[in-house]
């Protein structure tokens, strides 16, 4: 079976700079765009020029800097919005608008206060302004996880009818269940006429924890575009983690699926993003947090140190880590001790090794982690004597 190529549609600069605190300058967000084309993703979403004057510019610039991917700026299904995005795109070589507009009961009631009809009527008029400017557009039916999907489907179609080249199905709320998400994307795969001819897109929000996991089920169901952002950053609870996404999809060849992304690039173009939004990564995170290749209990270093990937799915070095870590702490066991003295010059036998083990378990009961100047003066005060 072909390999089937997931483009990845970055929105760091847009939906990951609406987190309160993490703005950027212009000059940041030119710095992250130049780091994200070296990445490899498809598209960067440079932002919502309508929204401010400093985005206008901001998406300007990057329209013209970047090279290789699809610049987008975000438009509300509203006419100055996509006249502006248009502008802010002029000299991107190849330019995206995104359009869009609520689809779901509550968005057409509450926030929009109009009818299903109108929404579908506003959505097709977007489409068609936005295509008299750029062959490529994007349609976001916002809220579509909460969308029926009998009307979603409609929408769809319409949009397609009007010239839209890629369809957002956005879990606005990150409401949907895996499942729920995949089966709406295959709903509309299944029953949207001229789907074959557009490109179908998952953007998820992690509410409930379910970002990464809901991308992957749209494109197990025939999504071929994930919307995401590094480190997950975004509005409340985040978005899809690129670098989640990407490696769910690396890391599992047999789905004949890949990305255009240089992993080896995550660990950096991570640590670049938490630095200018000022948002550190948790250390937990996946794949790019600071434990994410850190072993501290007994048994998971006996067998790391035996055999890395008894409790390693990744080669850290893959994605840009430093090696993976042995650390020492009270949970450690003997074979974790002598490898850690061994890295730092010393080889003992079987009687020293005891006698460095209860004294190294004194001393990591009394603090969290045990450090190699720690075993330097540990191997002096005990007179500990290595073999050779
Ligand atoms: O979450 C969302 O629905 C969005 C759209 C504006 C694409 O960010
Ligand atoms: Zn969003």
């Amino acid at each position: 079976m072909a390999t089937q190529k997931i483009h990845i549609f970055d929105t760091t600069l847009r939906d990951g700079e609406q987190v309160p605190g993490c703005k950027l300058n212009r000059d940041e967000k030119l710095l992250i765009a130049r780091q994200l084309e070296l990445l490899g993703v498809d598209v960067i979403e440079a932002g919502f020029p309508v929204s401010s004057p400093g985005d206008f510019a901001a998406v300007a610039a990057i329209a013209a800097q970047t090279r290789y991917a699809t610049v987008c700026g975000l438009s509300r299904a509203v006419e100055n919005d996509i006249i502006t995005a248009a502008e802010a795109l002029k000299s991107a070589k190849y330019p995206r608008i995104h359009t869009g507009i609520g689809t779901s009961d509550s968005h057409i009631k509450f926030k929009l206060c109009t009818t299903p009809e109108k929404v579908l009527e506003r959505a097709v008029a977007a489409v068609k302004l936005a295509k008299s400017f750029v062959e490529d557009v994007e349609f976001y039916a916002e809220d579509a996880g909460r969308t029926d999907n009998e009307f979603l489907a409609r929408v769809c179609e319409a949009a397609i009818r009007a010239g839209a080249t890629v369809l957002n199905i956005p879990d606005t709320t990150g409401y949907c269940l895996p499942s729920e998400y995949g089966a709406k994307i295959k709903y509309l795969v299944d029953n949207v006429r001229g789907i074959e001819h557009v490109r179908l897109s998952t953007h998820c929000h992690n509410d409930l924890g379910m970002a990464t996991a809901n991308s992957i089920a749209g494109v197990l169901n025939g999504a071929q575009q994930v919307e995401c952002t590094i480190n997950g950053v975004g509005e409340r609870a985040g978005n899809t983690a690129l670098e989640e996404a990407v490696m769910v999809l690396r890391q599992h060849p047999y789905l004949n699926f890949e990305t255009g992304i240089n992993t080896r690039l995550l660990a950096e173009t991570s640590a670049m993003v938490s630095h200018l939004m000022s948002m550190p990564v948790q250390p937990n995170k996946a794949i790019v947090g600071a434990n994410a290749f850190s072993h501290s209990s007994g048994i998971h270093q006996d067998g790391v140190i035996k055999h890395r990937e008894t409790y390693e799915i990744i080669d850290p070095r893959e994605v840009g880590m430093p090696d993976s870590a042995i650390v020492l702490t009270a949970r450690s066991g003997r074979a974790a001790l002598a490898y850690r003295l061994q890295k730092i010059g010393y080889d003992f036998d079987r009687t020293s090794l005891n006698k460095a083990y209860a004294s190294f378990l004194v001393l990591a009961d009394r603090q969290k982690e045990v450090v190699d100047e720690d075993l330097h003066v540990m191997v002096e005060q005990e007179q500990l004597v290595p073999v050779g």
